[in-house]
């Protein structure tokens, strides 16, 4: 092949300069939709074919190029090359090395504008799936350490300081729940995305007598797109991805940041196994938690691009702009960090250690059993307003003294207060308190051992959910 293919020049005169065909390039990153470029190919070949602007045998030989097209695409026989303006570009010249002039009638009715909006469709319902799997298996992971922790006595914090015992079980599955619901934000996202622009056209639809709705069910969406216009311009679905991505980012920003703190030689709650940790070029003792902090950093970028193109769509006017084409590399490169952070951090947190007497010993510490006092004389009828005054003066006293609330005296408890007596110390052990809170959804072991049932049967569905082909093929 020496003639360069473009799908546009009729009316130009000359080629396009260096700079312009450097700037318009894409196919160095849109190479990627291929396979589902080919997948709407063979649609649109069958609809033409329908519609009779395909004759049977001509159908077949297109049918059998595509299928060629994309084996040598997978193998990498097929790849694009510079002059290939976009992967459109590239896969047009692929077809037309194999069918001559027949290659040619593929683009009738069919235009590049609705064609890249059904690809990114396709490519971001399929990578979907993906990165459903590495959620589950990151949520798998902190879901077996929370089995193994249920009963483990932990401080639980607010503002970062002790506040109430918890169980590390429990706050292990507090990081599970935000990856439930961006599973369901998954699901969700999808079957708004699951509408076929291809039939649209550059943006008014087609003269021809297409099939939309047969193409659409091809592809595996539910249903054509209802406005041509709005299907070309549309790319709230690239938005909506990416702000799904971005929560993600935040969410494991915070487990990120949790462990950096549960590895510090401060609070040494947690050990990370060797494969999963990293030393220093210079202090050899060091050992560092960089896939947590990288899971903090890189929310950054993650962020960033749906910022991008939230940015790049504000003021757009209707209906496709070459603007337009910079939806794409956010959108990849989302993907790619997930794909490359939720392995890594479902190894870590699988392969960790939890230092159970390390949290045990952290538990009471701060007065945390102080709410446990209040509870008490709630029991007893004073009102909590009042209880919370009087186990405050409690620590004020503990904190002069430099003692815990279970060393005060009997004497120290009747100064304070009328309303409290020795048996108040049953209270001040963490086990009661853990073992206390028994309503759903509470830290009790009770509690969690249910959530942790009800978490592993939502994995299990979700599991399935993330294994269903979207191309159905
Ligand atoms: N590379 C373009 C994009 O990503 C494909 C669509 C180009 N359409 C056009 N009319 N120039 O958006």
């Amino acid at each position: 092949m020496t003639e360069k293919t473009s799908l546009w020049g009729g009316r130009f005169s000359g080629g396009p300069a260096d700079a312009l065909a450097r700037l318009s390039v894409s196919v160095q990153f849109d190479w990627r939709l291929a396979p589902y470029d080919i997948a709407g190919s063979r649609a649109h070949a069958r609809v033409l074919a329908a519609a009779g602007l395909l004759d049977p045998d001509e159908l077949g030989q297109m049918l059998a190029a595509l299928d060629d097209l994309e084996a040598a695409c997978a193998s990498g026989e097929f790849r694009p090359t510079i002059d290939d303006e976009d992967v459109h570009t590239a896969l047009e010249r692929g077809l037309l090395e194999r069918l001559g002039t027949l290659g040619g009638k593929l683009r009738a009715g069919r235009s590049r504008n609705d064609q890249v909006a059904t690809d990114l469709r396709l490519y971001l319902r399929d990578h979907a799936r993906g990165l459903a799997v590495a959620l589950v298996e990151l949520a798998d992971a902190l879901t077996e350490q929370a089995a193994l922790n249920v009963n483990t006595a932990a401080p639980g914090m607010t503002h970062l300081q002790h506040a109430q015992p918890v169980t590390f079980g429990h706050w292990l599955l507090a990081h599970v729940q935000p990856l439930l619901r961006d599973l369901e934000r998954l699901r969700d996202w999808d079957s708004r995305a699951a509408i076929s622009p291809l039939g649209s056209g550059a943006l008014a639809g087609s003269s021809l007598p297409l099939d939309p709705a047969a193409v659409a069910k091809e592809l595996g969406f539910t249903a054509p797109a209802p406005n041509s216009m709005d299907a070309v311009a549309d790319r709230d679905f690239v938005a909506e991805f990416l702000f799904v991505t971005a929560l993600i980012g935040v969410h494991l920003s915070r487990l990120g940041e949790e462990v950096v703190l549960w590895t510090s030689t401060e609070f040494g709650w947690v050990e990370l196994d060797d494969a999963f940790a990293t030393g220093s070029s210079i202090m050899p003792q060091k050992k560092n938690a960089d896939i947590a902090e990288l899971a903090r950093g890189k929310s950054g970028r993650l962020i960033g691009g749906l910022v991008t193109v939230l940015t790049m769509l504000k003021g757009l006017p209707l209906t496709y702009d070459r603007d337009m084409q910079e939806d794409k590399e956010p959108a990849f490169d989302a993907i790619e960090t997930l794909g490359l952070l939720l392995p890594a951090l479902a190894g870590m947190i699988s392969t960790m250690t939890v230092r159970v007497d390390r949290l045990a010993a952290a538990t009471p510490v701060g007065f945390s059993l102080a709410t446990e006092v209040a509870d008490w004389l709630v029991r007893r009828g004073v009102p909590f307003r009042e209880a919370h005054e009087i186990t405050g003066q409690l620590v004020a006293l503990c904190s002069v003294r430099g003692c815990e609330l279970e060393d005060l005296t009997d004497d120290d408890l009747k100064t304070v207060s009328g309303h409290l007596d020795p048996s108040v110390r049953n209270v001040l052990t963490v086990e009661s308190a853990l073992a206390s809170r028994t309503t759903p959804g509470s830290t009790g072991p009770g509690p969690v051992a249910d959530q942790l049932a009800t978490v592993q049967h939502k994995l299990d569905s979700w599991r399935q959910w993330a294994v269903e082909k979207v191309v159905p093929r």
